[in-house]
C-alpha cells in the first residue's frame, strides 16, 4: 500500500484564504483584529516560529505585536506586560512564546493571560473548558490535526486512536478533541511497555514525541491514518518527522509528510484562533 499524502501546505493555505475574509470583515466592522506575541530570550528555534507567525498574520491582515524582551527579563516585568495586554482594547489574542528561560515560570505566566484572549488555549480554564467538551480555544497544533484529519473525511467515530507523547499542549489536549469526536484514546508516554502493542492497534496513529523516525512500518498496522507531529534536525541539517515516513507510507492509508504536514496548520489555527476572538469582541460571533 502506499499511503495518501495529507497535504497541510496546501490546507493552511485554504484557511488562510479563508482567514483573510473574516479579517476584513473585523476592519468592516471597525478594527482589524489583533495578536500580540511576546518572546524572551534568544532560542533560535523560538525566533523562527515566531517570525513566522508575525509573517502570516500581516498576509491575512491581522495586526500583530512583537514584544521582544532579553533572556534576563523578571516574572514581575512579564507579569506586567501580559497584565498590559489584557486590558488592551486592540488586542485580541496573546502568546507567549515556549519555552521561556528558567526564571520564569510557564505556568505562572500562562494563568496571567486573560483565558479569552489566550489563542494558544494553554490557560487551565480552556484546557479545562475542552475537557468538558465546551472549547473556548483549542491548541493550535492538535486543532490543526483535527482539520487535517476532516480534509480526508477520516472515520473518526469508533476508530481507535492512539497518540504517543502526553505533553499539555499536544499530546493531552489531542486525546481529548479525538475522544469528543468519539474515537477510543489510547495516550503513551515515554514510560510505556511495549509501545508496538499499542501503536498497531491504532486506526489513527498520532507521533508527538520529539525522537527521530522512531515511528518504524512495523510499528503501524496496514491501511492506519498517520499523524507525525514532530519537527526534529538532524545533525546533518534536515528537517525530518517522529514516523519513518519512507518505510511508514508504504503501510499507512494516508499520512502527513514533515515538513509540510502538521506545521503549516499550527500557524493557520493560531490565525483562526485570532479573528474568533476578535469577532467575539467586534459582536461577529455569540460570546
Ligand atoms: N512553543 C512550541 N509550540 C508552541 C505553541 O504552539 N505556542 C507557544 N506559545 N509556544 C510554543
Amino acid at each position: 500500500m502506499t499511503a495518501t499524502l495529507i497535504d497541510g501546505l496546501a490546507i493552511a493555505k485554504s484557511l488562510r484564504l479563508q482567514a483573510a475574509e473574516r479579517a476584513q470583515a473585523c476592519v468592516a466592522k471597525g478594527r482589524a483584529a489583533g495578536l500580540a506575541v511576546v518572546l524572551v530570550g534568544n532560542n533560535p528555534a523560538s525566533q523562527v516560529y515566531v517570525r513566522n507567525k508575525i509573517k502570516a498574520c500581516a498576509e491575512v491582515g491581522i495586526t500583530s505585536r512583537l514584544i521582544e524582551k532579553p533572556d534576563t527579563l523578571s516574572e514581575i516585568e512579564l507579569l506586567s506586560i501580559i497584565d498590559a495586554l489584557n486590558r488592551d482594547p486592540e488586542i485580541d489574542g496573546i502568546l507567549v512564546q515556549l519555552p521561556l528561560p528558567k526564571q520564569l515560570d510557564a505556568h505562572r505566566v500562562i494563568e496571567a493571560i486573560a483565558a479569552d484572549k489566550d489563542v494558544d488555549g494553554f490557560h487551565v480554564s480552556n484546557a479545562g473548558a475542552l475537557m468538558i467538551g465546551r472549547p473556548l480555544f483549542q491548541p493550535c497544533t492538535p486543532y490543526g490535526v483535527m482539520k487535517l484529519l476532516e480534509s480526508i473525511n477520516a472515520p473518526i467515530w469508533g476508530a481507535h486512536a492512539v497518540i504517543c507523547g502526553a505533553s499539555n499542549i499536544v499530546g493531552k489536549p489531542m486525546a481529548m478533541m479525538l475522544l469528543a469526536r468519539g474515537a477510543t484514546v489510547t495516550v503513551c508516554n515515554s514510560k510505556t511497555q511495549r509501545l508496538q502493542e499499542h501503536t498497531r492497534r491504532a486506526d489513527i496513529l498520532v507521533a508527538a514525541v520529539g525522537r527521530p523516525h522512531m515511528i518504524s512500518a512495523d510499528m503501524v498496522k496496514p491501511g492506519a491514518i498517520v499523524i507525525d507531529i514532530g519537527i526534529n534536525r538532524l545533525a546533518d541539517g534536515r528537517l525530518v518527522g517522529d514516523v519513518d515516513f519512507a518505510s511508514v507510507s508504504h503501510v499507512a492509508s494516508a499520512i502527513t509528510p514533515v515538513p509540510g504536514g502538521v506545521g503549516p496548520m499550527t500557524i493557520a489555527m493560531l490565525l483562526i484562533n485570532t479573528l474568533e476572538s476578535a469577532e467575539r469582541r467586534l459582536h461577529l460571533l455569540q460570546p
